[in-house]
């Protein structure tokens, strides 16, 4: 079993944030991302051969990173990486205890935040197998979930408000198609729908930050879902798409003709 300090130059050499910020303090780093515990984390998912290396980070939050990460073969991912900071846990916690898939679990701040980023994978899970396009999950652990890339050669895929739309109604009523697909067929809410949380690549949306997102029995469900709707109108009313009303959505979304209904879970 190889000690800490091995672990850690085992690490050095594949992580681009701990070439250039040694000090000998690995807390130091990006703003404690890499605290022991998620470098351990790292460690593990480099040894199982999820990745190789860890490059730049493609975004950094208030909450956690997200970084390029490449595998043996050079296959890009994004290792989205969660801050176990206090402000994080206060964040999740509702959600967490709202939701019956993580009945019993509370109280304890890694617990919570580690339920967090099972969450979210298993939302993109559910998305994906409903056809909504997400990023395809990997693997997760701890602190660390391990996605899909989303963009190409040249960099991460755009986010929905920095791209020039030529048919801003075509693009509305994809988004709008995530909202009643994501409720009717993957059963969730996603709950912090904007213009920053969908990716567009080749023209086409994606759905991304899937962590908060609710299971449609949820009590609070049906605020969320306004609020997703409410933001999506107003960037898409900005850029000039005919948008629809909220309630009509609200009504197709809640009450509309389903042909899914017949193969529930
Ligand atoms: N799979 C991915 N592929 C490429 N880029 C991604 C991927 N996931 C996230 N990103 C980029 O990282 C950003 C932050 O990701 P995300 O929205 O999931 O996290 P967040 O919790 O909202 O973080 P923040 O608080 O920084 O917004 C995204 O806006 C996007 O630009
Ligand atoms: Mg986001």
């Amino acid at each position: 079993m190889p000690s800490y300090d091995e672990k850690y130059s085992f690490l050095e050499r594949r992580v681009d944030a701990l070439k250039t910020n040694r000090t000998g303090d690995e807390r130091q780093t990006d703003g404690e991302v890499f605290d022991k515990k998620t470098l351990m984390t790292i460690y593990d998912m480099m040894t199982s051969g999820f990745i190789d290396s860890i490059r730049y980070p493609i975004s950094t939050g208030k909450e956690g990173n997200v970084f390029y990460a490449l595998d043996e073969e050079e296959e890009p991912y994004a290792l989205k990486i969660f801050r176990t900071s206090t402000s994080t846990f206060k964040r999740v916690t509702k959600y967490i205890e709202g939701d019956p898939r993580f009945k019993g679990v509370y109280g304890n701040r890694w617990k919570m935040i580690y339920a967090w980023v099972n969450k979210e994978f298993r939302n993109l899970q559910r998305y994906l197998e409903a056809g909504i396009p997400v990023p395809e999950p990997i693997t997760f652990d701890k602190n660390c979930l391990l996605m899909e890339y989303i963009g190409d050669e040249n960099g991460p895929a755009p986010q929905l408000k920095d791209v020039h739309l030529d048919d801003p109604t075509g693009m509305y009523d994809e988004v709008v198609s995530f909202i009643i697909d994501g409720w009717k067929d993957a059963h969730l809410v996603h709950g912090d729908l904007s213009e920053y949380n969908v990716l567009i690549k080749d023209g086409e949306p994606i759905l991304i930050d899937c962590g908060q997102a609710m299971t449609n029995d949820y009590f609070n469900a049906k605020d969320l879902l306004e609020r997703d709707i409410k933001n999506v109108n107003r960037f898409f009313k900005n850029r000039g798409a005919e948008t629809i009303d909220m309630e009509t959505i609200m009504e197709e979304t809640i009450n509309g003709k389903d042909d899914e209904e017949a193969d529930e879970e």
